[in-house]
């Protein structure tokens, strides 16, 4: 999205990728698109296939105690909702509209290294072309000098240990449990996401499209996937999610299991010199709160629009303010998951208080239309700044 917002603006840029192209087109992961997101892709041009095939979802159900509780997001928040479209389908569209206009993006990169993006104060302005990218492409060594780098290589990636770890604070948070996913080739018997408490954990049911179920179950944070037949994780998933109204995911063959481990974790700065952070590289959310892929959007939107300005009007003022802008909205981002995630997940903590708290928590939610509201305006997302 940065290269293609940045090639909109007539600025270029070289997108390196260490996966092949079917890796991180088949990869499935999470699917929930803010309002923002949604918006982004449109004005981008690049939203066609996502207003034809995306789900609008204007309602969410909280289950516990054997009953639905539907919360209207739209009705609480003006308008906004949350739309269904895969992120490997967004990573799809992007790829193609790159391709479309023939500038560098290059898959099965190697020995990426970031160097020389360390600013010092009489370097003056960042346009000095600075910045070097060296990496290793169709067995050649090859090397980029650029302005800018733009670290969106995830958490595991090299940008963020490139940055001088006294000039970094991290904040981390581990969680007691995972999640074991399963993408299943059933009808979603819901037009809407679940989110369940039950006695044995927490469940999710979600979905890719018409034919197509996504569901997710709490685990133990050290699960061995191959514990858990097909049989087990139906057996497992009709239990925590059945409702007393005869309400249960439709079964089917299951085409893809995994386990995502939960953290949450932020890097501050999001920028050194040159070098600017953004997703997974600077932030960490656990998937409760569906926020991963939407503030990484929102990064590398705000990321272009400072560049695009830097280029026009050679103020540096809004690529000074990347990241504080940005680590207020993971901030809150990380509020709103963490909340979410001990609201609906059983904690063993060996003190039944806990659990009975966490219900009355779960039946305040769904009682009180302030309580609502603050849900869902959190879930559709603040507006992108
Ligand atoms: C998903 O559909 O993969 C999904 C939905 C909601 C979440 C997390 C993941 O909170």
């Amino acid at each position: 999205m940065l290269g293609h917002l940045l090639h909109r603006a007539g600025i270029d840029s070289v997108i390196l990728e260490n996966r092949s192209q079917e890796y991180v087109i088949e990869r499935v992961r999470a699917g929930v698109l803010e309002q923002g997101t949604v918006d982004l892709m449109h004005e981008s041009g690049v939203g066609d296939r996502l207003a034809r095939e995306g789900m609008r979802h204007e309602g969410i159900y909280i289950a516990f105690g054997g009953a639905r509780h539907r919360i209207d997001m739209a009705g609480l928040t003006g308008g906004r909702a949350i739309t269904i479209y895969g992120q490997h389908e967004v990573v799809k569209d992007l790829i193609a509209a790159r391709v479309a206009t023939g500038r560098p993006l290059y898959f099965d990169v190697s020995h990426v290294a970031v160097d020389d993006f360390e600013m010092a104060a009489h370097e003056g302005p960042p346009a000095s072309g600075g910045a070097k990218i060296r990496f290793r492409h169709d067995g050649a060594a090859q090397e980029v000098t650029c302005d800018f780098i733009a670290g969106c290589d995830g958490s595991h990636g090299i940008c963020r240990p490139s940055i001088p770890p006294a000039h970094l604070q991290l904040y981390e948070r581990e969680y007691p449990f995972a999640w074991l996913g399963i993408l299943a080739s059933a009808a979603p018997s819901s037009d809407e996401l679940v989110y369940a408490l039950h006695d044995r954990g927490f469940a999710l049911f979600s979905m890719r499209s018409t034919s197509v179920t996504r569901l997710y179950l709490q685990v133990a944070p050290n699960e061995n996937i191959d514990e858990w037949s097909d049989d087990r994780i139906w057996s497992e998933l009709l239990v925590r999610l059945r409702t007393d109204d005869g309400w249960e995911p439709n079964v089917g063959p299951i085409l893809q299991k995994g386990i995502t481990p939960m953290r949450s974790f932020v890097a501050d700065p999001m920028r050194y010199g040159r070098l600017f952070l953004a997703g997974d590289a600077a932030h960490i959310v656990p998937p409760t709160g569906a926020k991963g892929l939407n503030l990484a959007m929102a990064d590398v939107r705000r990321l272009a629009t400072a560049i695009e300005s830097f280029y026009a009007t050679g103020t540096e003022a809004l690529l000074d303010d990347y990241s504080a802008r940005g680590l207020r909205r993971t901030w809150r981002a990380q509020r709103f998951s963490w909340w979410m995630t001990s609201m609906l997940h059983r904690q063993d903590t060996g003190n039944p208080f806990d659990h009975r708290r966490q219900l009355a928590e779960l039946e305040y939610l769904v009682s009180s239309n302030a309580a609502m509201t603050s849900l869902a305006e959190n879930y559709v997302g603040i507006p992108f700044d």
